[in-house]
């Protein structure tokens, strides 16, 4: 929801704070702040440089001449997407305390702060902002006064005690040179070091990967509750006791860095306009990797509890937005070829309504998120663990959250993905379920073994047919510029291009703000039909043979109340199935490569990511920062 980053190293410490919030810009961007120690030389401990503005980055890169402004070599940066109190300078992180002298940017939400704010006022305490986050920042200040001169990590631990939410913390003592603290609870924090010939030379933290990679793939994934130190020297990590009071440094329980296994420039636009359109391009081979280490990769297959796999009488799946829509394709899939009873659930729902497992033990629960940081999916994980389910996680983020509890994980090979709506990442998620359907028809022989060969073949040929489908865009581009006057439009499908249409309707609204709606194709006729005027648009997907005359009723139903008809099909099919050529029906079609049925969904998903993307950016809109959103949900 928000991006945090903090630097303490020998170099000026703006530039680089800003650079790396830059990368965390798609976590929301609705106003930033920096944070700096004034240069050591300085005698007396001052309070800390702290600028903010409103709205873009880019304010705060002009306000501070590209961070030129701020001397110092060690600080905090904030990029912040509104939870409580409107997008302002006031509510901009960094929060302060009181005197100055100390610093917090935040993500997450405490749950307390509002009786924390009452108590702290009760005591003379002036707020400045509307945020939660403020409380932090004064109940660290009177922690220091209540013991003066004890060691920041014990004023950390008894000042942090008292919170109830979620947080990522980023802290800044004014007399604590060239020293950082951080600690997390249920919202994502990377910690990194810059060594040169064996020496540690600077140490940062940030919410995200991509604002340390450009200084170091040497990154810790700090626990909830451990308070870090971060100094030039190196980062060093502590237990906080709330009984005794005391701290414990549990450094060692770390051991040593984990080395990122991304390039630098895998964070990076290059030749890019917009990320979203770089990220649709990389979308086959976030396909080819996935397949390939769920079936290569010992450390990451699909699944390697055999025993469990073949007891299994239910799936229960569980997400959120698009990664729900991926569920909804992999429901249809693993019922397809392994005949066995899935349940998907959106997260947020499936948390508070007491879910009935008639038998949990052997009921596999699969959490499938590309941050792995999703609040409400985190929450139905612990819930499903709570029910005595099996779990498994599909994430695309080491070492997230959501990875670090599952019993099983699974990750998806789509790199790191910045735009807010999802594209890569989605087709990763759905090539994950495919290989899960077809782990589990070999486990419990629902499959022949002919029959999954070809599957497995037809699976490795998809990212070569998702290519073929990137030579269509200057037709989806074409398109585009005709919906992008639309006020609202409809998608419809059977059966999986239903599940299709619903990512399909979100990709659209998230990124061009036009209203569209996803809905079963036999189902439009009873009431919603009534909206179709002349032109109205109806998306339709058609890759189904099965169900290829049926929706080619549904076509010709809305065409005749005058909507304007798109159709997405592998149209080959449809002259097989000896059906009338659907441009009889359709005013539009976007013809799509044959594949296996219960494939046709990953490799027609692309088509609609480009035909998003053009409309967005025929609307003239940022397609990679959508108003209102952000790339990980982490608050409820
Ligand atoms: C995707 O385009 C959306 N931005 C959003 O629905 C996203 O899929 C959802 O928030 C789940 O995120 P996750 O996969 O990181 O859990």
């Amino acid at each position: 929801m928000c991006g945090i980053i903090g630097y303490t190293g020998f170099e000026q410490a703006s530039p680089i704070l800003l650079e790396g919030l830059s990368r965390l810009e798609y976590r929301g961007y609705d106003s930033a702040g920096l944070a700096v120690q004034l240069p050591a030389r300085t005698a007396e401990p001052h309070p800390l440089q702290v600028v903010k503005t409103c709205g873009r980055l880019q304010a705060l890169i002009d306000k501070t001449h590209r961070g030129a402004d701020l001397l110092g070599s060690c600080g905090i940066g904030h990029t912040r997407w509104a939870t409580h109190g409107i997008p302002s300078v006031e509510n901009a992180h960094p929060h302060v305390s009181e005197d100055g002298s100390i610093a917090v940017v935040h993500n997450g939400i405490i749950e307390n702060h509002f009786e924390l704010r009452r108590e702290l006022m009760s005591e003379g305490v002036p707020f400045k902002s509307q945020t939660d986050t403020e409380v932090v920042a004064h109940l660290l200040a009177k922690a220091c006064r209540e013991a003066p001169g004890a060691d920041k990590t014990a004023i950390i631990g008894s000042a942090l005690a008292r919170l109830r939410g979620s947080y990522a913390l980023g802290i800044l003592f004014a007399d604590e040179p060239n020293t950082l603290y951080a600690i997390r609870r249920d919202s994502p924090l990377i910690v990194g070091c810059v060594r040169r010939e064996g020496q540690t030379i600077s140490t940062i933290l940030a919410s995200d990967i991509p604002a340390l990679l450009p200084l170091t793939k040497q990154v810790y994934y700090p626990e909830d509750d451990h308070i870090i130190k971060l100094t030039l020297q190196g980062i060093s990590f502590y237990s906080y006791n709330p009984i005794t009071r005391t701290v414990a440094d549990i450094t060692e329980s770390y051991g040593a860095p984990v080395t990122l296994e991304l390039s630098e420039t895998a964070a990076r636009l290059g030749k890019y306009r917009h990320f979203m359109r770089k990220e649709i391009d990389e979308a086959p081979k976030a396909v080819k990797d996935t397949v390939q280490s769920g079936l290569n990769d010992p450390s990451n297959m699909i699944f390697s509890d055999e025993s469990l796999l073949s007891s299994l009488q239910s799936i229960r799946m569980i997400a959120c937005g698009s990664a729900y829509h991926a569920c909804l394709v992999g429901k249809a899939a693993l019922e397809t070829l392994c005949r066995i009873p899935v349940e998907v659930e959106i997260a947020s729902e499936f948390r508070y309504r007491e879910p009935v497992i008639p038998d949990p033990r052997h009921t596999l629960g699969v959490l499938v998120s590309q941050s792995g940081e999703t609040a409400d999916t985190i929450a139905a994980l612990r819930l499903c663990k709570s029910l005595g389910m099996p779990t498994l996680g599909i994430v695309n983020m080491q070492g997230s959250t959501l990875a670090g509890e599952a019993d099983h994980v699974f990750y998806t090979q789509a790199g790191p993905e910045i735009a807010v709506a999802t594209t890569k990442a989605y087709c990763a998620q759905v090539a994950a379920l495919y290989l899960l359907a077809l782990r589990l028809g070999q486990a419990q022989n629902r499959l022949a073994e002919k029959e999954q060969a070809e599957l497995l073949e037809q699976l490795s040929a998809l990212p070569e047919k998702m290519e073929r489908i990137l030579e269509t865009e200057p037709d989806l581009r074409r398109l585009a510029r005709k919906l992008a006057s639309t006020h609202h439009l409809f998608f419809i499908g059977r059966g999986m291009d239903h599940a299709l249409a619903m990512e399909g309707s979100l990709k659209l609204k998230e990124v061009s703000y036009i209203h569209a709606e996803a809905y079963a194709a036999g189902e439009l006729k009873h009431g919603t039909i009534s909206l179709i005027e002349e032109g109205t648009p109806v998306i339709t997907l058609a890759t189904q043979p099965q169900l290829l005359h049926k929706t080619l009723s549904n076509m010709a139903e809305v065409k005749a109340r005058g909507a304007y008809v798109i159709c997405f099909s592998n149209a080959e099919n449809a002259l097989r199935e000896g059906v009338l050529p659907l441009s009889d029906v359709a005013d539009h079609v976007v013809s799509l490569p044959i594949t296996h049925p219960c494939f046709s969904p990953l490799a027609a998903a692309v088509a609609l990511q480009l035909l998003a993307y053009h409309v967005s950016v025929a609307r003239s809109l940022d397609p990679d920062k959508p108003r209102n959103l952000a790339k990980s949900v982490t608050v409820e």
